[in-house]
């Protein structure tokens, strides 16, 4: 059964000009891109979007890095695109995501607080319908 996926080109990603070959490897993959936008994220979104970390200590740095300049938005369609998505993105950390992958091929540590992993990907089916619903309501 076809799923959908929420996905945020973070502000790193943004900013260094990856937004075409982040796009280009979900498509190469097979995935329908439904809906893309270019947005500044606001605080409500953010409080919302991350409060499962609210209250660790990355949690402050990382709202404040996602606060830091546009994000780019999308809504992917397909079978199993939220499991194909993460295993696209790579693991958290991008010093030692597999080479292959998006946080692997491109992205690595800035030295800084926050781990700056160039996307989000939704993690299952209700993480991705409430997420959906914060991005593109
Ligand atoms: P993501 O998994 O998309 O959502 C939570 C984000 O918090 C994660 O990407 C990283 O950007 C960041 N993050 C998670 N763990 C840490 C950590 N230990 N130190 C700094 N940033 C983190």
């Amino acid at each position: 059964m076809s799923e959908r996926t929420l996905v945020l080109i973070k502000p790193d990603g943004v900013a260094r000009g990856l937004t075409g070959e982040i796009l280009r490897r979900i498509e190469a993959k097979g995935y329908t891109i439904a809906e893309l936008k270019k947005v500044q994220a606001s605080s409500e979104q953010l409080a919302a979007h991350y409060a499962e970390h609210e209250g660790k200590p990355f949690y402050q740095p990382l709202v404040d890095f996602m606060l830091s300049g546009p994000v780019v938005a999308a809504i992917l369609e397909g079978e199993r695109v939220i499991e194909g998505f993460r295993s696209l993105a790579g693991t958290t950390d991008p010093t030692t995501a597999a080479p292959g992958t998006i946080r692997g091929d491109l992205g690595r540590d800035w030295g800084e607080k926050v781990q700056k992993n160039l996307v989000h990907g939704s993690d299952s089916v209700e993480s991705a319908e409430r997420e959906i619903g914060i991005w593109f309501s």
